[in-house]
């Protein structure tokens, strides 16, 4: 089968994604560019301009006399439940009475464009009466702010553990926000149809979520919504709740004007009304012995969750679920709260409060390895999980075999991380203006919702009599490749060219009750349903085939479908077209559609007793990453990155060395050039890319050396391969551990490095004014060493 370079290879070869020349000839379709309907109205969503207020009147003033201006909704216009939540029902869909953040949604007015619904929203009658705001983390704690209660894991006696420790360490790490900063802004086209019906075109994560919400904010059953997602211009968590919002606006405009509508949001719009990543802050004490093995962690971990609840509880819990990282706590308590701030309400982003918990080991580590005199990647390896009883997480769930000690080895080795090391010690000691440092560091990430009840995905297959096939499963496709990986499933299971199948625009009236494309489980889940699907046909056809080739039941039962051909091994001649197959199955009344359904199995959580199975399975990486720092700027380049990442067997490994790439990438710009900027009464200051720095292609490192790990099959997964959206992501906190390598060398040995995140040149800049004035022993305020380590690493 010869292959044109654009088509997506089959499973596990080598191919661009399947919309990649789409993508950058133009001709990939948004919401945005979908033919506009006869009758169109736009739809401007009108934000609250202050973090916290009464609403004193909400009018449409002459908004209503601005030229082109059809409509103006507030709350009082919604026929069902004005109600967007996720999970908890805290979320107005448009504000009553009161506004709890800037932005948040008052009214939506439609007009004949964009422009002219903007011009009216100009002269609605609206006035507030300001309240304080709740604006900063720690004053919330302080405050009781909360939108959860505690969430605790324990295990064995944390205190004895800190008062026997060698070196006992208290501190806060803090890490800040993260705009989502998609390609694609939020965008919803909502149609309506005969009979109350209604079809909307959404750029969400979640189709089945939005079609809930529009059936509730409308009053009507979910049948009669249908909601279809072509592709996402990027969601990255953005668009797996808050995509709702936007489209259940669009489906009460068209609801109430009987028009179709579309919502879309411009730049600075999406990132002052959606939620981000959520700012975090932990309070710690860990305990280690003078070999740098950790005793006991105790930590207090708090999320600002914003106004509302959305995923925040999950998103805490994850934290929680990853303080551990790739290392074994014998000793702990965890607990993780969520607070209620006059922020946006934070969302799900990459990593869903993984990398935000994994930040908090990794510093605790590198002060313990700077405190003792010892490498950091010595520190991690020895306290990475192992043998029994070394290995069971916090939570009571048995690692298994990870392949972590291995990945440490080879990549250190490949990497030439201590030669390298200690070329770049004699460096530093010869050049004063800059600095540089090298870290390891690996990554382990749980696989699977930690909502047990949303491991489940279907599919819909569809054999032509021609033997073309349309492929529907239950995901999204927002550049992560699932569609690519989808099709070489389906091609492999019945035996087809990938050319002959077509990926379905996503939609619930094709697979319904979907959970999100999320927790980097869109392949697991989905891919299990379309094999699942393609096996029932399939099988159908082969009665068909060895009816066509006149054999009995044991050659039957090893006929291949491969090539678009079903053939007996071992006999040539004896094969038919899968196309002849087909038709012959229609001549025959055969069915030619199957729907198919996946459950992960296992999974269980006890969040009171904060134990159980909540992962399938881990899946891991390892980074090292060489950065130089400028003591002038505070400017820092990433020089080399080394990553070798687990796939397990790729479904598609050009796509995923994409995913680890960008991954790594996104993750460097939340922890060095990404920062969020509010006034002081909780308006964002940084609400386009002229102010909010993301990583820019200079930013990538210059010798970026990504590898897949071989050999790694993981059972039970289809075709053995493992999920890759989200656990690079976290690789890139090596670059904050070689940041802080670097700025160390500034200072005297065995120094803190009071490093802010995001690792700005700012924040860069501080923390090496702070370590060159440190004194040349080590401050005793936040770190206790007890006696008997005292004089060695003091
Ligand atoms: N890659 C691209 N190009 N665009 C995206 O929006 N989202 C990430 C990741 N990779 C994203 C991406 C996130 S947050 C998740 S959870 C996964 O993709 C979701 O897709 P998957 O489950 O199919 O991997
Ligand atoms: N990860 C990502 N998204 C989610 C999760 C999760 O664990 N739970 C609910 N939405
Ligand atoms: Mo990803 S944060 O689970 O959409």
């Amino acid at each position: 089968m010869t292959r044109s370079p654009d088509q997506p290879g089959p499973l596990g070869a080598p191919g661009p994604h399947e919309s990649a020349a789409r993508h950058v000839t133009g001709l990939a379709r948004y919401v945005d560019d979908l033919p506009e309907p006869r009758g169109l109205l736009h739809g401007y969503v009108v934000g609250s301009p202050h973090a916290h207020a009464r609403i004193v009147r909400a009018e449409p003033g002459d908004a209503l006399a601005a030229p082109g201006c059809a409509a103006v909704l507030f709350a009082r216009d919604v026929p069902g439940e004005n109600q967007v939540g996720a999970v908890v029902h805290d979320e107005p869909l448009l504000a009553e009475g009161e506004v709890h953040a800037e932005g948040q949604v008052i009214a939506l007015v439609l007009a004949d464009s964009w422009d002219a619904a903007r011009r009216a929203a100009s002269r609605l009658d609206l006035a507030f009466d300001p309240l304080p705001a709740l604006l900063d983390l720690p004053e919330a704690i302080a405050r009781g702010s909360f939108l959860t209660g505690p969430h605790v894991m324990a295990r064995g006696d944390v205190e004895a553990a800190l008062a026997a420790a060698d070196l006992v360490l208290e501190g806060e790490v803090e890490s800040g926000g993260q705009d989502h900063f998609y390609l694609e802004t939020h965008a919803t086209l909502a149609v309506p149809e005969e009979g109350g019906t209604l079809t909307l075109q959404s750029s969400t994560q979640h189709p089945s979520e939005v079609q809930a919400k529009v059936a509730e904010v409308l009053g009507i059953a979910r049948h009669r919504v249908v909601v279809e997602v072509p592709r996402l211009g990027g969601g990255f968590g953005g668009k797996e709740t808050q995509a709702a919002t936007f489209a259940c606006l669009a489906a009460l405009g068209a609801r109430r004007t009987g028009r179709p509508v579309k919502v879309w949001l411009n730049r600075d719009q999406d990132m002052v009304l959606t939620g981000r990543r959520h700012p975090f802050l932990t309070r710690y004490r860990a305990g280690f012995d003078r070999d740098g093995r950790l005793l006991g962690l105790d930590a207090r971990v708090y999320a600002d969750g914003g106004w509302a609840s959305d995923l925040s509880r999950a998103i805490c819990d994850r934290a929680l679920f990853h303080l551990d990282n790739a290392y074994h706590v014998p000793t702990l308590r965890f607990e993780g709260r969520v607070v209620r701030t006059h922020h946006a309400s934070n969302t799900a982003f990459r990593g869903f409060g993984g990398p935000q918990g994994m930040l908090v080991i990794e510093t605790v580590i590198e002060r313990a390895a700077a405190r003792l005199g010892l490498d950091p990647l010595d520190v991690r390896h020895r306290n990475l999980y192992g043998d029994p009883p070394r290995d069971v997480t916090p939570y009571g769930q048995e690692v298994g075999r990870l392949p972590l000690g291995r990945m440490l080895e080879e990549l250190a080795a490949s990497s030439g991380y201590a030669r390298r090391r200690s070329a770049i010690d004699d460096w530093n000691r010869g050049s004063v203006v800059s600095k540089r440092g090298i870290a390891f560091q690996p990554v382990k990430f749980g696989i699977s919702f930690t909502a047990t009840f949303l491991n489940q995905a279907g599919a819909l297959v569809l054999v032509y009599a021609d033997g073309s096939v349309q492929l529907n499963h239950g995901g999204t496709e927002m550049g992560q490749g699932l569609h690519t990986k989808m099709l070489a499933v389906c091609a492999h299971e019945i035996g087809v060219p990938v050319s002959a199948i077509r990926a379905m625009t996503t939609s619930t009236g094709k697979v319904p009750n979907t959970s999100a494309t999320a927790a980097s489980s869109g392949s697991d889940l989905n891919g299990q349903a379309v094999k699942e699907a393609c096996a029932g046909i399939r099988e159908r056809m082969r009665g068909v085939a060895a009816g066509l080739l006149g054999l009995d039941a044991e050659d039957a039962a090893a006929l291949r479908f491969e090539d678009g051909r079903v053939h007996l091994p071992g006999r040539p001649g004896v094969e038919v077209p899968f196309a002849r197959v087909a038709s012959a199955a229609w001549l025959q009344q055969v069915s030619l559609a199957q729907a198919g359904f996946y459950r992960t199995p296992g999974l269980h959580y006890d969040a009171a007793a904060g134990r159980g199975h909540p992962f399938y399975y881990f899946a891991c990486g390892c980074a090292v990453t060489e950065v130089e720092v400028s003591g002038l700027t505070g400017e820092t380049r990433v020089l080399r990155a080394d990553l070798l990442h687990d796939v397990g067997a790729s479904l598609a490994p050009g796509i995923d060395l994409g995913q680890v790439e960008g991954a790594f990438v996104q993750g460097l710009g939340w922890l060095t050039t990404e920062e969020l900027v509010w006034d002081r009464d909780g308006r964002l200051l940084t609400h386009s890319p002229s102010t909010y720095k993301i990583p820019a292609i200079g930013d990538v490192p210059r010798d970026f050396r990504v590898t897949l790990l071989p050999r790694s099959a993981q059972e039970g997964t289809i075709h053995g391969s493992k999920a890759v959206g989200e656990p690079p992501f976290m690789l890139a906190i090596s670059v904050v551990s070689a940041i802080r390598h670097a700025v160390a060398a500034f200072g005297p040995a065995g120094v803190d490095v009071p490093l802010r995140i995001p690792c700005t040149p700012e924040a860069v800049l501080r923390a090496i004014e702070s370590v060159r004035a440190a004194p040349h022993a080590v401050e005793a305020d936040s770190a206790v060493l007890q006696p008997q380590a005292g004089a060695r690493a003091g």
